[in-house]
């Protein structure tokens, strides 16, 4: 189980101090699967972020099988069993994918290449391969995506994980994330698609950098939706009126 109570993070940019995250209070249980949407800019990557030990909260605690680990580094995590896939994943010039994915895998000598194949992705070709630039942004993620699988971390999150992934690969992505969920695992795929907020347990939307709703998908995806038509009311440009008559 991790617990993350009453979170605050503010980021100093710019000799500012900028609220990102307040009053946040979240807990993931082992053996199920959640899904946090919520609009752009909520903090649903800063909730990541905040996990993985990437930003250190302002103020409150993360708390993890009991232990408070807020104050330990993002690798003294990962030792722990916390991993994150990036929404963006960063690109390490002359690292080859093999040697990613064995530092996941806590240099076994046998890389499981299986993850890469369950992604669409031909070992012989991509092994070798170098995290550069060269490889396509949807080649990058799927890569980061293995690399969380390869890694098998006992909390999974997934930040965005459809990003950029073509359509045939989609259908595939979502089962393996399904398939790979284990008893022990939470798994936590932060998300704007449809398809996997029906494929998980629980649904926590953040909106303003907290949690606005938390439920079962028939008790959300309602509100979900009615919260939606209203920003898009409220942003409409040509305003209400021609919102009405709009035939989307
Ligand atoms: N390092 C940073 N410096 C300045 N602002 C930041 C930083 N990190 C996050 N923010 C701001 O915090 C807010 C939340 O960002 P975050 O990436 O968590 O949003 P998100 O919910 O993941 O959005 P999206 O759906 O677009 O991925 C945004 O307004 C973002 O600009
Ligand atoms: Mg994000």
């Amino acid at each position: 189980m991790i617990s993350l109570e009453n979170i605050s993070l503010e980021l100093d940019v710019d000799e500012q101090k900028i609220p990102i995250l307040h009053d946040l209070n979240l807990q993931f249980e082992a053996g199920k699967m959640y899904a946090l949407t919520g609009p752009n800019g909520s903090g649903k990557s800063s909730v990541a972020r905040v996990v993985m030990g990437i930003y250190k909260q302002t103020t409150g605690r993360v708390i993890y099988n009991g232990q408070d680990v807020g104050e330990l580094g993002i690798t003294e995590r990962a030792r722990k069993g916390i991993g994150y896939a990036f929404q963006h994943p960063p690109r390490f010039k002359g690292m080859p994918v093999k040697d990613m994915l064995e530092i996941a895998m806590k240099h076994s000598d046998q890389v499981n290449c299986q993850v890469l194949r369950d992604l669409g992705l031909c070992p012989e070709d991509y092994l070798e391969r170098t995290l550069d630039n060269s490889l396509s942004g949807g080649e990058i993620k799927r890569i980061e995506i293995a690399t969380l699988l390869a890694q098998n971390p006992k909390v999974r999150i997934f930040d965005e994980p459809e990003a950029g992934i073509d359509l045939w690969s989609f259908e595939r992505l979502i089962d393996v994330i399904g398939n790979s969920h284990r008893e022990d695992t939470t798994t936590v795929v932060i998300s704007h698609q449809e398809k996997i907020l029906n494929m998980v347990d629980e649904i926590v939307l953040i909106q303003d950098g907290t949690v606005s709703m938390r439920g079962n998908r028939e008790e959300i995806w309602p509100q979900i939706k009615a919260s939606a038509e209203c920003a898009c009311r409220s942003n409409c440009r040509l305003g209400e009126e021609a919102y009405a008559e709009c035939p989307r």
